[in-house]
C-alpha cells in the first residue's frame, strides 16, 4: 500500500532517497522517513508528506552526510494513527538495526505479546515494528548471524503480507529485502542498486530491474544481487529493460489511476479479507470490533449514514445485515440523517461508512449520533482519519490509497467489510456453523470470479463505443443488484457527464419507462435469483418500446442473450455475493465511455475525492 525505496552506492544517500519517495507518494501518503547507514544509524521520520519531511531534512542535513547507504517509506497507515512515531523506519532499542515495511503482520498481536513478555518495549502501534523487534531478539541469541538469516529467522514467526528492507550496523554494507504480497523491484545501476515498490523511483536512474516474486529475498552489496527465496534456495532472475514512461509506471502501466483502481479489485478482496476470513473454522476475525460485538448484537436497529458510492456500499449492507443476521437496518443519507431531528437513542447502533473518512456530512451525522448516545462505528479506508478517530470502534477496509475520483476499490472492500460484518453479527444467533463455513467459502472465491470479469475488459470497451454517444441510460436491478444500478448510474454520470439513473426493476413501470425509447440505453442486472423471471419480463418491456439493452448475466443463460443487444456474462454466485461481481463491468463500461467521449475520468469536473463542505 505504501511506498518503499532504498539505495545503495557511491553517492549520498538521502537526496537519491527523498527524490524516490517524491516519486512513489501517489501510493500513500500519511508519513515518511529515511534511515541511513553511516558510521552510525541517522534517521528522520514524520507524520505529513514527503515535501515536510524534506524541509526537516533540508533544516539540518549535516547527519546525514556521507551516507551511501539508506531506506525510505511513505506510510498508508494500517495499523496504528498516522503520526511520528508510528511513521517508519522503526529501529531497535540499541538503534542499530532499521526496517520499513510495506503490508499488514497479521499475526503481529501475538508476536507483541511474546516479544512483550520478554521485556521488549515498544515505540509504536504498528504491526510492522515487531520484525525489528524478532530481528533483535534472534540477533542477541546468536550474534554470528548475518542480516539476511536473522531477517529470514524472523519472517519464519510472522504472518501476512510485507514488502520488508533493512539495514544494520550489525552487518553493514548491505541491504536486505524480502517480498510476500507487496511488490518490491531492484534497479541495477552502475556500481549502485535501488529497490523500490515499483519501478517509478527507479527510471530516472537505470532502466534494467529486476522483480522480486513472493516468498523471494534479496541481499544488494555495492558490488552485486544475490536472490534467494525465504527458505534459502538460490535463484536466477531475469533482468528486464524497462521502456515506460514515468507518468505510466505511477499507474502501473495504466491509462489512468481509475483503471488500475478497477484492475487491483482481486488484490484488493485478498487485503481485506487477509486474516479476517477463517472459512475452515467457521469464524471472521474483526480486531476493531471484537470488544463492541455483543452490544452490536444486541442492537434494536442498526442505522447505516454515508454519502454517494458509500452510501450504496451501506445500502447492500442493509440487505446483508437484515438476512444473514436479522437485525433491522435503516440507510440514510448522511446529510439528510442529521437535519431530520432522528429517533436514535442508546439501544441504536449508527454505522458511518467512508472511504476517505473526512466527509463532512458523514462526520457530522457521527457527531448527531453520538450526542444522542448511539453507539457509532465506523467503516473507513483511511487510517487515522477523523472519522476513524471519532467512532468508538470500527473496520477498515485495507484497500490501499483511492487516487481516482470516482470510487471504486474501496465500494468492493466496503461491501466485502459489510459481508464480514453482517457474517460476525450472525455468529451463534442466526445462522449454523456450517452456513457459516460455506458462507465464508463463498466470499474467498470473489477475488479469482472478479479476476475473470476483468477479462471482459475488451468486450465491455467494444459496447461502450456504440454507446457512447447516447444522452441518457437507465439502470435496472433488483434485490441486492438494486443498489448496483444506482451505483453503476453514478459511475457514469460523474466521470462522462451523461446522464444516468438508477431505479429498482419493478418500479420502471411506475414512471420511467415513458423515457424509454431507441435512443435510450438500458443496463440492466439480470443475474439468476430469485427475481430473474421478473427482470425477464422487464427487459421484454424495454425491448417492445424498442430501448436497447445491455444485460449482465450469469454465465451460460441463453435466454437473456436472445432478449438482449449485449450481454456481458460473469460467474454465477449467491445473491449476497452478487453485488460484488456485477458492479465490475458497470465500473468498466462507464470508464471506457467516459475515456471514448474524451473525459478526463481521474479528475471529474466539479468534483473532489474528499467532500469536506457540507
Ligand atoms: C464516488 O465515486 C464519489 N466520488 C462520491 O460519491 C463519494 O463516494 C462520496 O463523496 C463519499 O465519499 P467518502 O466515501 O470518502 O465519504
Ligand atoms: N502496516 C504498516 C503500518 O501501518 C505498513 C503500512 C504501509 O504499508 O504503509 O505502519
Amino acid at each position: 500500500m505504501c511506498g518503499i525505496v532504498g539505495y545503495i552506492g557511491k553517492r549520498e544517500a538521502a537526496p537519491l532517497l527523498l527524490a524516490g519517495l517524491h516519486r512513489l507518494e501517489y501510493r500513500g501518503y500519511d508519513s515518511a522517513g529515511i534511515a541511513l547507514q553511516n558510521g552510525g544509524m541517522p534517521y528522520l521520520k514524520q507524520k505529513g508528506s514527503v515535501g515536510d519531511l524534506q524541509k526537516t531534512y533540508e533544516a539540518s542535513p549535516a547527519k546525514m552526510l556521507g551516507a551511501t547507504i539508506g531506506i525510505g517509506h511513505t506510510r498508508w497507515a494500517t495499523h496504528g494513527d498516522p503520526s511520528d512515531r508510528n511513521s517508519h523506519p522503526h529501529l531497535n532499542a540499541d538503534g542499530d538495526i532499521a526496517i520499513i515495511h510495506n503490508g499488514i503482520i497479521e499475526n503481529y498481536s501475538l508476536v507483541k505479546q511474546e516479544l512483550q513478555a520478554e521485556g521488549y518495549v515498544f515505540q509504536s502501534d504498528t504491526d510492522s515494528e515487531v520484525l525489528v523487534q524478532l530481528i533483535d531478539r534472534i540477533w542477541k541469541s546468536d550474534a554470528s548471524l548475518s542480516l539476511e538469516a536473522v531477517v529470514r529467522a524472523a519472517l519464519r514467526h510472522v504472518e501476512g503480507a510485507y514488502g520488508l528492507c533493512a539495514i544494520s550496523l550489525r552487518d553493514p554494507g548491505k541491504i536486505v529485502v524480502a517480498r510476500k504480497g507487496s511488490p518490491l523491484v531492484i534497479g541495477i545501476g552502475e556500481g549502485e542498486y535501488f529497490i523500490a515498490s515499483d519501478a517509478a523511483p527507479i527510471v530516472e536512474h537505470t532502466n534494467r530491474v529486476v522483480y522480486l516474486s513472493d516468498g523471494e529475498m534479496a541481499v544488494i552489496t555495492r558490488s552485486g544481487y544475490q536472490v534467494r527465496t525465504i527458505e534459502n534456495v538460490a535463484m536466477e532472475k531475469d533482468v528486464v529493460e524497462l521502456d515506460f514512461s514515468l507518468e505510466k509506471i505511477e499507474k502501473g502501466g495504466y491509462e489512468h489511476f481509475m483503471l488500475k483502481e478497477i484492475f487491483e479489485q482481486p488484490a484488493v478482496m485478498h487485503d481485506v479479507m487477509r486474516g479476517r476470513v477463517r472459512s475452515d473454522e467457521g469464524r471472521v476475525v474483526l480486531g476493531g470490533i471484537e470488544d463492541y460485538l455483543d452490544r452490536l448484537k444486541q442492537a434494536k436497529r442498526i442505522v447505516i449514514c454515508a454519502c454517494g458510492t458509500s452510501w450504496h456500499a451501506g445500502l447492500i449492507g442493509e440487505y446483508l445485515i437484515e438476512d444473514f443476521a436479522r437485525i433491522p437496518v435503516e440507510v440514510d443519507y448522511a446529510s439528510e440523517f442529521r437535519y431530520r431531528n432522528p429517533i436514535i437513542g442508546p439501544d441504536d447502533v449508527v454505522i458511518v461508512i467512508s472511504q476517505s473518512g473526512e466527509t463532512a456530512d458523514t462526520l457530522a451525522a457521527l457527531r448527531a449520533a453520538k450526542e444522542k448516545g448511539a453507539m457509532v462505528m465506523g467503516i473507513c479506508n483511511v487510517v487515522g482519519s477523523t472519522i476513524a478517530r471519532e467512532t468508538m470502534c470500527g473496520i477498515y477496509t485495507h484497500a490501499g490509497p483511492e487516487v481516482g475520483v470516482a470510487s471504486t476499490k474501496a465500494f468492493t472492500a466496503q461491501v466485502i467489510v459489510l459481508y464480514m460484518l453482517a457474517l460476525a453479527l450472525s455468529k451463534g444467533r442466526t445462522i449454523s456453523h456450517d452456513e457459516m463455513r460455506l458462507s465464508l467459502r463463498e466470499l474467498s472465491r470473489v477475488p479469482e470470479h472478479a479476476s475473470r470479469i476483468l477479462e471482459l475488459d475488451r468486450q465491455i470497451q467494444e459496447i461502450a463505443a456504440s454507446y457512447k454517444d447516447a444522452r441518457n441510460f437507465l439502470y435496472l436491478g433488483r434485490g441486492y443488484n438494486f443498489p448496483v444500478a444506482l451505483e453503476g448510474a453514478l459511475k457514469l454520470k460523474e466521470i462522462s457527464y451523461i446522464h444516468a439513473e438508477g431505479y429498482p426493476a419493478a418500479e420502471m413501470k411506475h414512471g420511467p419507462i415513458a423515457l424509454i425509447d431507441e435512443d435510450m440505453p438500458v443496463v440492466v442486472i439480470a443475474t439468476r435469483d430469485s427475481s430473474y423471471n421478473k427482470i425477464l419480463s422487464n427487459i421484454e418491456e424495454v425491448r417492445s418500446r424498442k430501448g436497447r439493452v445491455i444485460a449482465i448475466a450469469s454465465e451460460g443463460d441463453a435466454e437473456v442473450a436472445r432478449l438482449a443487444d449485449h450481454v456481458i456474462y460473469i460467474p454465477q454466485a449467491s445473491a449476497q455475493i452478487m453485488p460484488l461481481l456485477t458492479v465490475i463491468p458497470l465500473q468498466l463500461l462507464s470508464y471506457h465511455i467516459a475515456t471514448l467521449r474524451g473525459c478526463n475520468v481521474d479528475r471529474p469536473r466539479n468534483l473532489a475525492k474528499s467532500v469536506t463542505v457540507e
